[in-house]
């Protein structure tokens, strides 16, 4: 028992398994507050948990457009009929995407825009006479998605579990992160040597976050490796395809976190943000290029999911997207994201287990540390991932921590990604009930640690194998 609750800092909490966890009942939402079923509000500096209500709760111009669209006409199935929520989505989405990428094929999720990303760069090579094309490379500090070929996709066995006789080997790159390469050269040199392995001419795809989530909170590669991914692509000819189900629609303070790199991708699949939490749609976006090799070829792209493009969600869609421009909220999150990185530095400020706060607008991720060295992973039996998340929700706010030591790259390490409706106010009061826990956590930690050695963590050998 502490001053703020029943969740004692000093305890660990390694996360336990899914059907041992306590699911706190949250019954209603309104801004960036929820309610739980005994009453008690939580800050919700997490847009839902996932990231994907970047809106807030309650929202009544996309409760109004769903409602409306349903009674106008709910669903009709794109494989034979399409619909004007669709067609306008489209045209709406491709407007503000990068230049060139004209074409969209609307879904329900994250994985599945990305698989649908990796059907459609595999289509093209086959349509432009390479089916020797298939591979796809990408980091290994990352999650895609829990279908089969997504979970491929990461280099993380942890996450892969039993799957594995499913998945298709895939060979992956370290991140180019302070610890490991901070000038991204390792990560090129690392991605020729997978080019080499397997040979350039069966690459199909290089796959990855522009900014990462939940994997390696708010990190993006450094500008030397962008240069140098670019370079192989114009050498090799695979294409480069960015998973921005949580960055697309202006997570990062543009509409795509591809906006601020130095070229275009050609593949783009979207997802939680595209419906704000209020409708289950994502969406994968092509250059033309992409797109005029199966129109100039086959002109087929089979199977689909019953709810690709349903006149509903599409709904929703079109309404986050007015939403989006008309409070101008993007440009809010640009200018507020840099402030409120600041904020949190500040607030964290002199927390030895606090290495870095990184972020581009309303993505944002604190790094820790061992206190002792300033640089290890911290032990992962101490939990310090599941303990702040426990702390936090304990003093009413809703925060997402990972810990993916185990299986990856990173060590414990926490995002920070709240609503782009927050108020200043209650950005306030997100950051000071944070910095109360981590700092509560971290003094916990710091007595924990006194009089033990550290002991280093074994690093994955993801390096294109
Ligand atoms: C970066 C990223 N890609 C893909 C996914 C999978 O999206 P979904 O859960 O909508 O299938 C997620 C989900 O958290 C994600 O964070």
């Amino acid at each position: 028992m502490t001053a703020h609750g029943i969740v004692d800092a000093s305890h660990s909490h390694v996360l336990p398994p899914e059907f041992d966890r306590r699911y706190p009942m949250i019954v209603a939402g309104d801004g960036v507050w929820v309610q739980d079923a005994a009453g008690r509000r939580y800050l919700d500096a997490m847009s839902g948990g996932s990231m994907a209500l970047t809106l807030g709760h309650g929202r009544r111009d996309l409760i109004e457009a769903a409602r409306a669209q349903a009674q106008q006409l709910a669903f009709v199935h794109n494989e034979r009929l399409t619909n004007p929520a669709q067609e306008q989505l489209a045209r709406e989405l491709t407007a503000v995407a990068p230049e060139g990428m004209e074409r969209v094929h609307f879904v329900t999720g994250g994985a599945e825009a990305n698989e649908c990303a990796l059907r459609l760069a595999r289509s093209y090579h086959v349509e432009r006479g390479e089916p020797s094309r298939w591979r796809v490379i990408s980091p290994a500090q990352a999650y895609h998605g829990p279908t089969m070929a997504t979970l491929a996709l990461t280099g993380r066995a942890g996450l892969q579990g039993p799957l594995t006789p499913y998945l298709q080997e895939q060979p992956h790159i370290p991140p180019s992160t302070w610890r490991f390469d901070p000038s991204g050269e390792e990560a090129l040199a690392a991605l020729d040597r997978a080019l080499e392995q397997v040979g350039p001419e069966t690459v199909s795809a290089f796959f990855c976050e522009a900014v990462s989530a939940a994997a390696l909170p708010a990190y993006t590669p450094p500008p030397r490796f962008w240069e140098g991914l670019a370079e192989r692509r114009e050498r090799h000819g695979f294409l480069i395809c960015f998973d921005e189900v949580v960055t697309g629609m202006g997570r990062t303070g543009s509409w795509f976190a591809a906006d601020k790199l130095p070229f275009t991708p050609d593949i783009i699949a979207t997802a939680k943000g595209l419906g704000a939490g209020y409708a289950a749609i994502g969406a994968t976006i092509c250059h033309e290029r992409v797109y005029d090799a199966i129109a100039a070829g086959s002109r087929r792209f089979t199977l689909g999911h019953t709810w690709d493009g349903a006149p509903l969600p599409c709904a929703v869609g079109i309404a986050v997207i007015d939403a989006l421009r008309r409070s101008r909220l993007i440009e809010r999150v640009a200018k507020r994201g840099e402030r409120l990185r600041r904020e949190l530095s500040e607030a964290l400020a002199g927390v030895g287990m606090v290495r870095e706060v990184r972020g581009h607008g309303f993505l944002l991720g604190v790094e820790y540390v061992d206190p002792r060295d300033g640089e290890s992973f911290l032990p992962s039996e101490l939990g310090v991932a599941g303990r702040i998340d426990d702390v936090a929700l304990e003093r009413g706010l809703v925060i997402l921590s990972t810990q993916p030591t185990g299986d990856g790259y990173a060590g414990d390490q926490s995002l920070f990604a709240p609503p782009f409706t927050t108020t200043d106010e209650e950005l306030a009061e997100m950051v000071s009930r944070f910095a109360g826990v981590v700092r509560d956590v971290a003094d916990a930690v710091e007595r924990e640690l006194a009089g033990r050695k550290p002991v280093p963590q074994p690093i994955p050998a993801a390096d294109a194998q």
